[in-house]
């Protein structure tokens, strides 16, 4: 039997409470799969820097570069707000994901079915969604240089290579051959040179390796308009970091919260798994928190990372099982952190005796 070794980052916030959950949730999975998990628990973000002054220290360093993934909750908060940049929580997650070279981050939109009442758009509109956002997430203007900000001036820098977009193209259009082979590339062509850029190095890599897959390009602003007008006209949205940042969030409403939504960034090494949402001050500590984004994070780790893509199916159906008796109070339910867990758990398969 091997051992999976996952570093565990709860970080801050609403963090430990939804990685719990999912660790909960991969046992009892890993039970019933036969399965066996080595969790090491590791303080990150906010919690290291109290514990010693750092976001990302050096023992965390080595611990995520030598294990099987990385599952992390979220960082951040007022507590660290004032702390000089290189010292802040989300720096340090900056430093985490280039650290590991995860330069594809995998965040799908899925509206699952019968669940459409639980989004604010009218049901017909939000009815079977099920889309792909590929984000760039270790280049442009998250890392480009010269970034700073003096009493007269705040300067960051849009900047990807040829190598980077060519890439992370390659992600997208792999993604769309197993799915519905469709790619939508999303930049602002009409205005950034870093845009044009991006677009013409798309459009190389889909005319040398990839003309069976279907590509369109649309502007950032109009993507943002089509996203919830009609979201199932897309497939695959391959795009850079910021602006898959601000459309992941936007996409979230489709299926009714951000906290329900999973990621996967993946490189060379191991793979990082993270909800999509952050760090929620408002709800911390009040056990409210939604933890089905990280539990589905969990579930692309054992998919996308260690092979066991039918463990990961039988959480992503306990998910849904659950969130059809009775959702967690985001999405109008009534149910907490707990008790939405404890729902996960019994819709899971139970072991398996030999
Ligand atoms: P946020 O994602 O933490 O919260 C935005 C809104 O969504 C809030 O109203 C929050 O209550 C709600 N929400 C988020 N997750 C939820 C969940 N699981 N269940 C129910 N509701 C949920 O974004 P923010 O408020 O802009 O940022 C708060 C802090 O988190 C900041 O310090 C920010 O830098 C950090 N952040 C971290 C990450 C990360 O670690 N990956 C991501 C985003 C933001
Ligand atoms: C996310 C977050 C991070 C990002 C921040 C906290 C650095 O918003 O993972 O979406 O912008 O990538
Ligand atoms: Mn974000």
């Amino acid at each position: 039997h091997v051992t999976y070794n996952v570093a565990v980052l709860p970080g801050d916030g609403i963090g430990p409470d939804v990685v719990s959950a999912a660790l909960r949730v991969l046992g009892a999975a890993g039970e019933a799969y036969g399965l066996r998990f080595a969790f090491s628990h590791l303080a990150f973000g906010g919690a290291a820097i109290d514990a010693c002054g750092h976001p990302f220290p050096d023992e965390v360093r080595a611990a995520v570069a030598g294990a099987d993934a990385v599952l992390l909750g979220a960082v951040g908060g007022p507590k660290w707000d004032a702390l000089p940049r290189e010292r802040r929580c989300e720096t340090g997650l900056l430093n985490l994901r280039k650290h590991l070279g995860v330069y594809s981050n995998l965040r799908p939109v899925r509206v699952f079915e019968g669940l459409e009442g639980l989004s604010p758009l009218k049901s017909e509109v939000a009815r079977g969604t099920d889309l792909l956002i590929v984000r760039e997430l270790t280049g442009g203007i998250y890392f480009g240089k010269p970034s700073f900000n003096t009493p007269t001036e705040g300067v960051s820098t849009d900047r990807y290579t040829r190598g980077e977009v060519e890439r992370i193209a390659r992600v997208a259009f792999e993604a769309a051959r197993t799915r519905s082979g469709r790619v939508t590339s999303v930049d602002k062509a009409n205005v950034l040179d870093v845009s044009q850029f991006w677009r013409d190095v798309v459009v190389g890599v889909h005319e040398s390796s990839y003309p069976d897959v279907t590509l369109d390009h649309l502007y950032v602003d109009n993507a943002a308009m089509q996203l919830v007008r009609d979201p199932r006209q897309f497939d695959v949205i391959v795009t850079a970091n910021l602006f898959g940042d601000i459309l992941s969030d936007l996409a979230a409403v489709i299926p009714g919260s951000l906290g329900l939504l999973p990621s996967a960034s993946l490189g060379d090494g191991p793979g990082l798994f993270e909800p999509v949402h952050g760090s929620a001050p408002d709800l911390a500590g009040k056990g409210v928190a939604n933890p089905v984004g990280t539990i589905l994070s969990a579930a692309m780790m054992l998919r996308h990372s260690l092979d066991q893509g039918e463990a990961a199916s039988a959480i992503e159906a306990a998910v849904q099982t659950a969130l059809e008796e009775d959702p967690t109070t985001d999405l109008g339910g009534s149910r907490g952190t707990e008790a939405f867990t404890e729902a996960v758990l019994k819709a899971l398969p139970t072991p398996v005796r030999s």
